[in-house]
């Protein structure tokens, strides 16, 4: 405490310019932020967790060859998400000031670590390097390659400074190469448990973009105002020799970029404010990507082309959700945790648009419109990785299986004293009938389980149903049961967002719904007339995705051959469900993908297997260990009431955070009731099946 008033009584009284010490910002922080005035208080770092770094650490085998894994760890989809070039975001310093010496640098993956990233090795580390320094790659067989579906080809990606997985450069040709994350930022990832670390391609991060991003500000001010760090960042951007012209113009353009970031954010704050929304806390391991790609496309990047918007083309970010795991999901007719995108490259590039690739909606050369530096054939290659070849051509003795992405096993070998860790054959054998009992009809048989396709035929998997033959090519697509939310029960946030928001979408982007999906897709529905250019934000952004997709296309001169491998026989089609729905999915590798429903709510695969006025209100997520036997994260008895410093504290309150429904519980049906009462033996037994899917 009196630590803490020292501090910001010296820092209140220096001002800015001045030296002041903040030995223990996270701390502060965390137990006395009363004592920081609130305009000081966005000048103070955020408390983050401690990282250990990791006894050892292991990539699980995913089916995917070590140099793919690498690449698309850092293989830019085109964007720019902080909104700096690369050179400064290397050249950045931690937001701390130090009396002596000098804080580490930004970049450093284990600083970045701390925001829940996950270190990863320069291009050219030695294969001593890789398995050190908790990398944790091994030299383990590797798995056929993957054949892609188009000639583009891809670009390299390189990791010239170390920076964690999901940091990518996206290089340029009319401007200074940029920073910005990639897929495996947000899809990559990682356990602790016991100092062992497992890294997990495709599985929700638990990274804390909230944080990163204030983190990344406070670093961007400090260096323009602490004294002597913007000399040492001028002179790591542009080299020791540069003369003091190059200089003058540098901290000319930094401090306007500052500005402009504090301006925009600002600008957010007001408009959210004035609008009587708020915004939900997301935390570590979740993100309302759906609203941030609306603001990003019909505001944030509509006013950067001089277009005029009104405010209420921005909207509050209240319906954070966990980072889904997306093994599988390309063979799902529908993506998203609402099932509303068909079409895999929308998705992917209408995510790349949301998380900030450049993008030209306006200005002078109506030539122009929609140019991005979207980068298509990156995104594709992605795609086909996460895919693999069609599990039914080619199925061998085994039947079908998906050969892209796979889904992660339980590392049974890892721990093999642990009674914690070990997965108990009797309990496997009852929880398999529990399985069929209770889940099979709605997230369908085992993706691979020869035991259970034996025992329960009628629910095999690869005869499901539900896989259907699309009409313009030979393959199946799993089309997984979609469960209206007045049934499931859970937070309807996330699944109103495409059917109640809505946007302007300025006249010069000449989006015509009825023209651009229905017709020219065969979406076969009557659209109603949005001449007004106010309109349905799902079916604007629809529109406006393909659009950035065509314009590469043209710019790329692709042949017909070319644009149709790339786009596949799936088209870009508003669902034609008529109420908010979640869509179920197959549960292979579900005992890695913790925290659980779509809005991260639930701990444990055990609380979820609870009846949900039981589960518990608060959890921490960020910094604790995996907990084997609930599968998820720990929680104390009664719920912890503080986390470690600097984690998350997940509270069932407020906008998008209910822990309710796809409740076991016995009584009259009521909605968001899915199944009987489990017994705690049941529970276990389930879980110990659940681990082997
Ligand atoms: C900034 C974080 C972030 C980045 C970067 C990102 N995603 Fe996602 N992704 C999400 C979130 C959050 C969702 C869930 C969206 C929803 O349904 O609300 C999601 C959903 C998905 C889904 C659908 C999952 C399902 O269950 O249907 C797929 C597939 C996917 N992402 C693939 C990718 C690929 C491929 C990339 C890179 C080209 C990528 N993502 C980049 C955060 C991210
Ligand atoms: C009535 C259909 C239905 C039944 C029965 C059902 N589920 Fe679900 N399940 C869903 C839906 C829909 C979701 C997505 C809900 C959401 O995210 O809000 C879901 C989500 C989940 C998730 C979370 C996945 C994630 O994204 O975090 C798990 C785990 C799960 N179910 C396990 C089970 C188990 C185990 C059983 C059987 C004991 C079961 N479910 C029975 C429909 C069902």
């Amino acid at each position: 405490m009196a630590i803490g008033k020292i501090i910001i009584g010296a820092l209140a009284a220096l001002g800015l310019g001045a030296v002041a010490l903040i030995e223990f910002p996270d701390e502060i922080q965390t137990y006395a932020p009363n004592l920081i005035p609130a305009p000081l208080a966005k000048l103070l770092p955020p408390p983050l967790p401690r990282a250990e770094p990791p006894r050892t650490a292991y990539w699980l085998d995913q089916n995917w060859r070590q140099a793919d894994r690498r690449w698309l760890h850092h293989a830019s989809q085109g964007t720019a998400t902080f909104q700096i070039p690369y050179s400064w975001f290397v050249a950045l310093e931690q937001p701390y000031i130090w009396l002596f010496g000098q804080p580490g640098m930004l970049r450093d993956g284990a600083f970045l670590q701390r925001l829940g990233f996950i270190p990863s090795p320069k291009t050219d580390a030695s294969a001593a390097e890789l398995r050190a320094h908790g990398f944790g790659w091994s030299s383990a067989p590797e798995p056929a390659p993957i054949e892609p579906s188009t000639s583009l080809g891809w670009d390299p990606a390189p990791n010239d400074n170390g920076l964690p997985v999901g940091f990518a450069r996206l290089k340029r040709d009319d401007g200074p190469d940029m920073i910005g994350l990639t897929c495996a930022a947000c899809h990559s990832g990682h356990l602790e448990y016991k100092g062992a670390s497992l890294r997990i391609d495709g599985a929700g991060a638990v990274i804390d973009l909230e944080k990163l991003k204030s983190v990344l500000e406070i670093a961007v001010a400090y260096t323009a105002f602490v004294p002597g760090r913007f000399d040492r960042f001028a002179e790591r951007v542009v080299g020791p020799n540069a003369s003091a012209a190059q200089k003058a113009a540098l901290k000319q353009d930094f401090l306007a970029t500052a500005q402009r970031l504090k301006n925009q954010d600002d600008t957010y704050d007001r408009i959210v404010a004035d609008s009587g929304q708020s915004n939900t806390l997301a935390g570590a391991g979740r993100l309302d990507a759906l609203n941030k790609i609306g603001n990003q496309v019909f505001y944030t990047d509509l006013v950067a082309s001089g277009v005029a918007v009104p405010d209420s083309n921005f909207h509050a970010t209240d319906a954070p959700v966990s980072f889904p795991p997306i093994w599988d999901v390309p063979w799902f007719f529908w993506a998203q945790y609402d099932a509303s995108i068909e079409q895999p490259l929308i998705r992917n590039v209408g995510e790349s648009m949301g998380v900030a690739a450049l993008l030209t909606l306006g200005g002078a050369d109506p030539a122009k419109l929609y140019h991005s530096s979207v980068r298509m054939n990156n995104l594709l290659w992605i795609e086909d990785l996460l895919r693999g070849p069609d599990p039914f051509a080619g199925a061998g003795a085994a039947g079908p299986a998906f050969s892209g992405l796979g889904a992660p096993k339980w590392p049974a070998a890892l721990f093999p004293d642990d009674p914690a860790w070990r997965i108990d054959p009797a309990k496997v054998e009852r929880g398999r009938k529990l399985y069929a009992e209770l889940c099979a009809g709605c997230h369908l048989g085992p993706v691979n389980d020869p035991e259970f396709d034996k025992s329960f035929p009628e629910r095999r998997f690869w005869q499901s149903k539900h896989w259907l033959t699309l009409p313009r090519s030979a393959e199946k697509i799993l089309a997984p049961p979609e469960i209206p939310v007045a049934e499931i029960g859970t937070d309807p946030a996330r699944a109103l967002v495409l059917s109640k928001r809505e946007v302007d979408a300025p006249k010069n982007l000449g989006i015509v719904p009825q023209r651009d999906l229905s017709e020219r897709w065969s979406c076969g529905m009557t659209l109603p007339d949005y001449s007004s250019g106010h309109m349905p934000f799902s079916l604007a952004l629809m529109v406006g995705v393909d659009d950035v997709i065509r314009k590469w296309m043209d710019e790329h001169d692709l042949s017909p051959a070319t644009r149709a491998a790339a786009l596949g026989p799936l088209k870009n089609c508003p669902n034609p469900a008529q109420q908010a729905i979640y869509r179920t999915r197959p549960l292979d590798g579900v005992w890695a993908t913790a925290p659980y429903l779509h809005n991260g709510s639930v701990p444990s695969l055990y609380w979820l297997l609870r009846p949900a006025a039981e589960r518990p209100r608060h959890f921490c997520v960020g910094a604790s260990d995996f907990d084997p036997q609930t599968v998820g994260f720990a929680t104390a008895k009664g719920g912890r009431s503080s986390c470690a410093i600097g984690e998350t504290q997940f509270t069932a309150e407020g906008a998008g955070n209910d822990n309710s429904g796809h409740s076991f519980e016995d009584g009259p049906r009521k909605p968001g009731v899915i199944g009987r009462a489990l017994s705690e033996d049941e529970r276990y037994d389930l879980i110990d099946y659940l681990k082997t899917l």
